[in-house]
């Protein structure tokens, strides 16, 4: 795999830079920078290269429709402020697009593509799409680690139609994991939570065997709740998980691997709503589970007193109303602790932790802080990422 860090003759030459963006947004605001706040030396270093830039990224998960609050508007703005250079966003459909409107003002350096996944091509893979972007650069770059598990288009076609290199921060965060994932102590722990359910449960059953402890928290732990047969009223959940359900546990039986998942909760009827504290047994059928409860948070803090190497990926709970945030802190606070005493080796990756750790002020307590959720748990699992296979492949 090339690095483009290694790279000097690039004045003029138009870069396709595949970058992962996928920041929080709410009504238009951008409530965490931290995505953006990494690529910024790539960015500089292709503009001290004198290269022409176009940034291609998504936000969410819009499923081939255009939809305004996914726009790549605010952040192209806000890379506009921080790199004080200016950064045009094309709206344009990139399937009828015609070269002649790019960097056609006087000293234009940075375009972005409107959200790449506005186009069903992308998460389908398709050859012809990847083809037509490619036209419109001389190199791509993957600074995108963090989307590199996903056979997309603009991660794992384009890399076959141009000389293709990793960025910066694609090996920074490569570098990290591969050395973390050499240099591992037991026992190892790894907290799984968050909001995207279906990345993540399949990954559970090929962590097991490298693993002491899998601590299931957020939307997947909704799963378990109900399989042993409790009512998770409104909450959200994965369909159809019950099989699997049943392999990871009998794997993690046979492997010696304790699967953690929550002993009590806190629930409200709205996201905005108060949290009350429910047993497992006594959640209501208009009640959605937001948050671990306090019995959860004292076991999981044992668990973590005793462990010598920590995972973390995906809140807790549903952080963004604070009334929901007590367990992703409390884990983080212990996690802490222990680093501070050098008693720990602590990885925290994802958008949304990263995010929570930032509203805390605690995002430097721990030993790597990475920006990728499901690349760094399939690169934990030891999977080939379509990405680093595209650049390792092709021209
Ligand atoms: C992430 O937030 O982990 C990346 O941007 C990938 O997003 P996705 O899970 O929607 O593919």
């Amino acid at each position: 795999m090339r690095s483009i860090a290694n790279e000097r003759n690039l004045n003029s030459k138009k870069i396709l830079l595949r970058l992962d963006l996928n920041v929080p947004i709410e009504k238009g605001k951008i409530t965490d920078t931290t995505r953006i706040d990494k690529i910024l030396p790539t960015l500089n270093f292709l503009k001290k290269q004198k290269a022409k830039i176009i940034i291609i990224s998504h936000v969410g998960r819009p499923k081939g429709k255009f939809i305004k609050k996914f726009s790549l508007r605010p952040i192209s703005e806000s890379l506009q402020k921080k790199l004080n250079t200016e950064v045009r966003l094309i709206e344009e459909n990139i399937n009828k697009i015609k070269n002649k409107i790019f960097f056609k003002k006087f000293n234009e350096k940075i375009l972005i593509l409107e959200n790449i996944r506005f186009y069903a091509e992308e998460e389908e893979n398709e050859n012809n799409f990847a083809k037509k972007i490619a036209s419109l650069g001389d190199i791509y770059v993957n600074d995108a680690f963090s989307c590199s598990h996903r056979l997309h288009a603009s991660i794992h076609q384009i890399p076959k139609f141009l000389p293709s290199f990793s960025g910066l921060q694609f090996d920074s965060e490569l570098n990290a994991l591969n050395k973390i994932t050499s240099k591992i102590t037991k026992p190892i722990t790894c907290i799984i939570g968050g909001s995207k359910i279906s990345t993540k449960i399949n990954i559970i059953k090929n962590l097991i065997p490298k693993l002491d402890n899998i601590i299931i928290v957020g939307g997947m732990a909704n799963n378990f709740i109900e399989y042993f047969g409790n009512n998770i009223g409104k909450s959200i959940k994965e369909r159809n998980c019950n099989t699997l359900i049943k392999e990871i546990i009998s794997l993690a039986i046979k492997k010696k691997c304790k699967l953690i998942y929550p002993e009590d909760v806190l629930v409200s009827k709205s996201l905005k709503g108060y949290s009350a504290n429910k047993k497992l047994n006594q959640i209501a059928s208009d009640e959605m589970i937001l948050d671990i409860g306090p019995k959860t948070i004292d076991n999981i803090r044992k668990i973590i007193e005793n462990s010598k190497t920590i995972f973390w990926n995906g809140p807790a709970g549903y952080f963004e109303n604070p009334n929901f945030a007590n367990g992703s802190i409390e884990i983080a606070e212990k996690i802490i602790e222990k680093n501070k005493l050098n008693k720990i080796f602590s990885v925290v990756g994802g958008g949304d932790t990263v995010s929570l750790l930032n509203n805390i002020k605690a995002v430097d307590n721990f030993n790597f802080v990475s920006t990728a959720g499901g690349a760094f748990l399939e690169y934990l699992e030891g999977k080939k990422l379509p990405g680093i296979t595209a650049l390792n492949s092709y021209v």
